[in-house]
């Protein structure tokens, strides 16, 4: 297929669009890069540097759009809410109509589970109470909003999939955020020398160690997801997918697997907690499993640390 990749030069959108090249789809990806890469758009893809909103022309061949580009942390969202409005709901929507203009009918979405918010019971369903805490989830819904109204007025085969919380790498490709908020990718540069002592956001939680509880996804379990997801995005429909592997780890027990995988004492301080953090979150992947025949091959903790920490330390292919 012909497709294009927005966000292409992100960490989510670049082991896709890599994963979509070897796969045989004539991959374009689109990105402002201004949190992406241009190094990271994988060789065989054509780059265009623009933004959603300019996407008109690119469209004009295309059979299908996987959208990555968004602004994307919790924190930035509840300062600058404007700039999460503007970009992610807004640039969709023009990404959306140029999409129509052009007759390019299906797109796979990356939704979160940041558009949950608190939730009511663990493991959470596609079917549970959506109420996002900040911005950044209240965009993204906002978009699974509005892919449901475009699939009844214009027949958009939409596939929205809620990530929990990715890690790992594909070869080269891996996380690297210039504002780095995620727990792996901080652990981690302790043992690169990068930082001297990772701060655990608060020990009085109600989970088992008293620090809070997430459902880690290898990002290339997540990249088969989109490839499934594609070839299940039908005209009219828009479906919405869970992305966990099912299982929650503590930020404790996280930090004990980046020791055991470096071998680095990784120095832990215990801090407040931080704010908006539920204690657990824990996705039931069962409707992907069931529909689309996902399943999680990287699903222990310690292979995506393993990736993560060979594509920092560059022992990766
Ligand atoms: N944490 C620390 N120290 C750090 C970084 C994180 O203790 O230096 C803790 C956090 O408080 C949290 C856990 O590690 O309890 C995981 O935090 P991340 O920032 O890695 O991930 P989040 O669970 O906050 O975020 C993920 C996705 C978001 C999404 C959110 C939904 O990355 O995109 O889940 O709530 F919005």
């Amino acid at each position: 297929m012909r497709l294009l990749v927005t966000g292409g030069a992100g960490y989510v959108g670049s082991v896709v669009a890599a994963r979509l090249v070897e796969a045989g789809h004539e991959v374009t990806v689109l990105d402002d890069l201004s949190t992406g890469h241009e190094d990271a758009v994988p060789p065989g893809a054509r780059f265009v540097r623009a933004s959603i909103t300019e996407a008109h022309d690119v469209l004009a061949d295309k059979d299908a759009v996987l959208h990555f580009a968004a602004r994307s942390l919790v924190g930035e969202s509840v300062e600058k809410p404007g700039l999460y409005w503007a970009n992610n709901l807004g640039g969709t929507l023009a990404l959306l109509d140029a999409m129509r203009a052009q007759g390019v009918g299906s797109i796979v979405f990356s939704s979160t589970a940041a558009t949950y918010g608190e939730p009511e019971r663990s493991p959470i369903l596609e079917t549970d109470p959506t109420r996002p805490t900040n911005p950044y989830g209240a965009s993204k819904l906002a978009v699974d909003t509005a892919l449901s109204a475009y699939a009844d007025i214009s027949g958009l085969g939409a596939v929205s999939l809620r990530y929990f919380n990715v890690a790992g790498a594909y070869g080269r490709f891996r996380e690297r955020h210039t504002i780095e908020t995620h727990l792996i990718p901080n652990v981690l540069k302790v043992a690169t020398g990068e930082r001297e002592s990772v701060k655990v956001f608060g020990t009085d939680y109600a989970t088992p160690d008293g620090t809070c509880v997430r459902d880690y996804i290898h990002v290339q379990d997540l990249a088969t997801a989109h490839l499934l997801a594609l070839e299940a995005a039908t005209p009219g429909e828009h479906k919405i997918y869970n992305l966990g592997s099912g299982t929650g780890f503590s930020v404790q027990e996280v930090v004990s697997v980046c020791r055991e995988v470096t071998g680095h004492a990784i120095p832990a301080e215990v801090g407040p907690r931080r704010a908006g953090d539920p204690a657990v979150l824990v996705a039931s992947s069962e409707k992907i499993r069931r529909e689309l025949g996902w399943k999680p091959e990287k699903a222990e903790l310690s292979r995506m640390v393993e990736d993560a920490w060979g594509a920092l330390s560059g022992k990766s292919g």
